[in-house]
């Protein structure tokens, strides 16, 4: 039945760039108007930081509504979930006194064991100076178990007790493991025992927290309520529409919400595309407005950007207007969010990249493979900066001029309108424009 499928509200908040654009902060920005969040790719290859009444909180698979004590939130199907790294992420939150009651996990979600962490390292060492420059979390192997149909899933654990149902899955999937690890890698054999027991504890205390989602976000979404779709990474690392084989594993693009949660696209109200208003990418592949400059140092060091799962120095270079049309094309955003803002303020000339120079012609449009990407160069547009500061402003009557115009240009290159604009880690640092949810 279908009648009414398109009055439901659910909004997708998608990294437009190469991940750590400020979705945590403006999820949980969005969360005070939704009733749910979920989370619908990656694992906790993430970090989402959000700075609330609670302090700073570094998120890895938790989505970032989990402060708001009317919201529920869910780890969709899509995502790949390591036991012990979302076990001390609800402790910490609890910690903090957050009722983690709330969370939710699929079924559905597929779990990276020990020997994917592991593989991850090994694989990436063999490559060499070809490495990806994964963040080494397993997230990689773990993807692929799952479409080589041998992964184990969250649900699977519920029947970990039943030793006739799990155990074989276990044993047939590790001695595969094992038959790579020690053979191929020369590293270390995992124990059957060990996982077995591992298995059984993950079992016994993610039990309250796993559902069947799809089937909640569905009747959520029948009464009306309000539902934010999560991305982790960013639309240029994903693994068909990104820098591939410089890329993530999952689909941070909005395909990857659809299927990573198990809900129709009529359902979507809204698709937004946060922004940082430079660039920023961390491990290998073509970064083409990058500054390895004292620019580009002076935005690294002014804007902290260092990893916050890894804490790796990030690349840092300007705005790149030819990557945002691509991922406005790629995902169709009806609204933009542009995060730091403020780590500008003062910086003169600013410059945009609205072209590639490719073998000596101008073009418009993103390449799709590595190799014209590598031999791309860009093509700069100057705008004077500005000398006021917009950090913490909440209105656009009260930043200068000159970021109007930033703002303004940015628009224009993109073809979509931004909505909301972060002037600072802070939640009421945040200028609203026009607001994102409820709106027909
Ligand atoms: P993986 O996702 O750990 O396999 O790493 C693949 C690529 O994606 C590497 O270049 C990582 O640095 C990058 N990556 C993964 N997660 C994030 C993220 O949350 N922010 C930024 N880059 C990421």
């Amino acid at each position: 039945m279908l009648v009414g499928v398109r009055t439901m509200p659910a909004y997708a908040v998608i990294g437009g760039q190469w991940g750590d654009e400020g979705k945590g902060k403006i999820v949980d920005y969005l969360a005070k108007d939704s009733q749910y969040v979920v989370r619908y790719s990656g694992g906790n290859n993430a970090g989402h930081t959000v700075i609330n009444e609670k302090g700073k909180s570094a998120l890895n698979l938790v989505p970032a509504g989990i402060f708001w004590p009317h919201v529920t939130c869910i780890i969709g199907n899509g995502v790949v979930v390591d036991p012990d790294v979302l076990l001390r992420e609800l402790a910490d939150l609890q910690a903090k006194d957050v009722d983690t009651s709330r969370l939710l996990v699929s079924d559905r979600a597929h779990v990276i064991m020990p020997y994917h962490v592991t593989l991850d390292a090994l694989e990436e060492q063999a490559k060499g100076s070809r490495a990806i420059g994964t963040t080494g979390r397993g997230v990689g192997p773990a993807y692929v178990d799952k479409v080589a149909r041998v992964g184990i899933r969250i649900g699977d654990l519920l029947r970990a007790s039943d030793e006739d149902a799990f155990l074989p899955r276990l044993q047939q999937v590790l001695e595969q493991k094992n038959a790579i690890i020690t053979k191929v890698y020369g590293g270390q054999a995992f124990s059957l025992d060990e996982l077995y027991q591992k298995c059984l504890g993950w079992s016994e205390r993610l039990a309250p927290n796993i559902c069947a989602t799809e089937l909640v976000l569905r009747e959520a979404l029948a009464r009306g309520e309000h539902v934010l779709l999560e991305g982790a990474q960013g639309t240029l690392l994903d693994v068909d529409h990104g820098t591939f084989p410089y890329v993530t594993s999952s689909s941070p693009s909005i395909g990857g919400a659809f299927t990573g949660v198990g809900i129709p696209p009529q359902s979507i109200r809204g698709v937004v595309g946060i922004f940082k208003a430079y660039s920023t990418r961390v491990g290998a592949g073509p970064l083409v407005s990058e500054l390895n400059d004292e620019m580009g140092n002076a935005i690294r060091e002014r804007a902290w950007e260092y990893g916050t799962t890894t804490g790796r120095p990030r690349r840092c270079g300007w705005f790149d207007a030819v990557a945002a049309r691509y991922s406005a094309a790629v995902n169709g955003y009806t609204s933009l969010v542009l995060t730091r803002l403020d780590v500008l303020d003062g910086f003169s000339p600013i410059k945009i990249c609205t072209a590639y120079r490719l073998n000596g012609k101008k073009i418009d449009s993103f390449p799709t493979n590595i190799f014209d990407l590598e031999r791309c160069e860009p093509v700069y547009e100057e705008i004077p900066g500005w000398s006021e500061p917009t950090a913490s402003a909440q209105r656009m009557e009260s930043i200068p001029a000159g970021a109007r115009h930033y703002v303004r240009r940015l628009e224009e290159l993109t073809g979509v309108p931004i909505d909301v604009i972060s002037t600072g880690p802070n939640r009421e640092e945040t200028i609203c424009i026009r607001p994102i949810i409820g709106r027909a």
